[in-house]
Order: C-alpha cells, then sequence, then structure tokens
C-alpha cells in the first residue's frame, strides 16, 4: 500500500523558505506539513501568520497545519485565511474540543486531533466519528530530528481497530522520527500520511526521499 506523505517544513531552510518549497512542488509529496508553535504548550515557538501567508503563496501543495498551541479555537479563521486545508489541534490544548472540531468544519476544513506519545487514542471513542485525521505524535512535539518512540506501533493497532468499529475512513497520520527503515512498517499499522522532516530536508535529493517515503 502506498502511504501520502506530508514533508514537514519545520527542517528546511529558514533562509532559502521559497527554494526549500519549490522542491517539494516538484515531489510526489501529497501535503506541505507546517508545524506552528507558541512556546506555552511546547517548549519551542516557530512561525507564525505573515510566514504561513508567505509559506501558501509558494506552495503548490496543499498546507497540513499542525498546532502546537493553547487556545487554538481562538484562530481557527485566521489559518483559514492563512491558507490551510487540513488544521489540526492537540487533544490535549482543548477543553471543549467537539466544539473546536465543528468549527474547523465550518471554516471549511479538514479537522484532525493530534495525540501527544502519553496520551492513550481511547479518549478519542466518542468524538472519532467526527474527525477526518487523526495524528499519532511519534515523538514529543516541540522539536524536528528527535527519536521514534516504538511504542507507536501498539496505539497505531488499537487506532486501527477504533477506526474499524466506528466505520470510519479519517486519515491517519504520523509525525516524528519518520524515516526510510520504518515508513513501510507504519503503513502496514494502518497509517495514511507520513510527515517527514529531517528525512526529507536533510536528504541531498528531497523528490528522491519523498519517492522513496513512498515506497516507489
Ligand atoms: C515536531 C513536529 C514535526 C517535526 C518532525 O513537533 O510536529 O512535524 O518537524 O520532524 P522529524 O520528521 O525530523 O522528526
Ligand atoms: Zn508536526
Amino acid at each position: 500500500m502506498e502511504a501520502k506523505v506530508a514533508p514537514s517544513l519545520l527542517s528546511a531552510d529558514f533562509g532559502n523558505l521559497a527554494r526549500d518549497i519549490e522542491e517539494i512542488n516538484a515531489s510526489a509529496a501529497d501535503y506541505l506539513h507546517v508545524d506552528i508553535m507558541d512556546g506555552v504548550f511546547v517548549p519551542n515557538i516557530s512561525m507564525g501568520f505573515p510566514v504561513l501567508k508567505a509559506i501558501k503563496k509558494s506552495s503548490k501543495k496543499p498546507l497540513d497545519v499542525h498546532l502546537m498551541i493553547v487556545n487554538p479555537d481562538q484562530y481557527v479563521e485566521r489559518f483559514r485565511d492563512a491558507g490551510a486545508a487540513i488544521l489540526t489541534v492537540h487533544y490535549e490544548a482543548c477543553t471543549h474540543l467537539h466544539r473546536t472540531i465543528a468549527h474547523i468544519k465550518d471554516c471549511g476544513m479538514l479537522a484532525g486531533v493530534a495525540l501527544n506519545p502519553h496520551t492513550p487514542v481511547e479518549v478519542l471513542t466518542d468524538i472519532i466519528q467526527d474527525l477526518d485525521l487523526v495524528l499519532i505524535m511519534t515523538v514529543n512535539p516541540g522539536y524536528g530530528g528527535q527519536k521514534f518512540i516504538e511504542h507507536s506501533y501498539a496505539k497505531l493497532l488499537r487506532l486501527k481497530q477504533m477506526l474499524k468499529e466506528a466505520g470510519s475512513n479519517a486519515i491517519v497520520e504520523v509525525d516524528g522520527g519518520v524515516n526510510f527503515d520504518n515508513a513501510e512498517k507504519l503503513v502496514n499499522h494502518g497509517v495514511s500520511l507520513l510527515v517527514a522532516g529531517n528525512t526529507v530536508f536533510s536528504a541531498p535529493n528531497k523528490a528522491e526521499a519523498v519517492s522513496k517515503l513512498k515506497g516507489r
């Protein structure tokens, strides 16, 4: 089975963003993954709306926006206006998750929920039917280039079962430590969208790296 791939721009050369995005445009990537960090939900700060809008101008790939921020509700319209196609919020950052998901969908975006490594997939039991995407964090969010957490496979199998029982076709995305060695195993555990930062952006040829992750 072939997975979709979303290169994570966090590992790009920020001094040459347009050039790096051009390389992704020319690749078989399905989305461009953009990480928004607020320095509160995670111990890092990445980028805000002006940069996101500039990315949108250059990118031919739809933007998969991963919010690692508190109070995401407050910014849903602004992320739509900045060009997000998928908007993913963290379960751990949302008190009224059902409302947040409805808000994202009302704004015309696909709605995703991300789970930190310690958060069991079972917390999504009563909302799974409303989700377009579930993002399993396979590292602790905040930084690129970290080591994949092996326990994630067990979570993915439980998620697969849960989606089956709910009759859901939600996209299953993984983010963190994805590489050429684990991509196929992840797909075999039900993953349909692979995020890859370091693996794509540290490769001599980014398009080749994307194709390799897709198993081509
Ligand atoms: C981490 C971010 C990731 C990150 C992944 O918090 O959510 O998207 O860029 O980077 P790699 O693929 O290098 O682990
Ligand atoms: Zn991410």
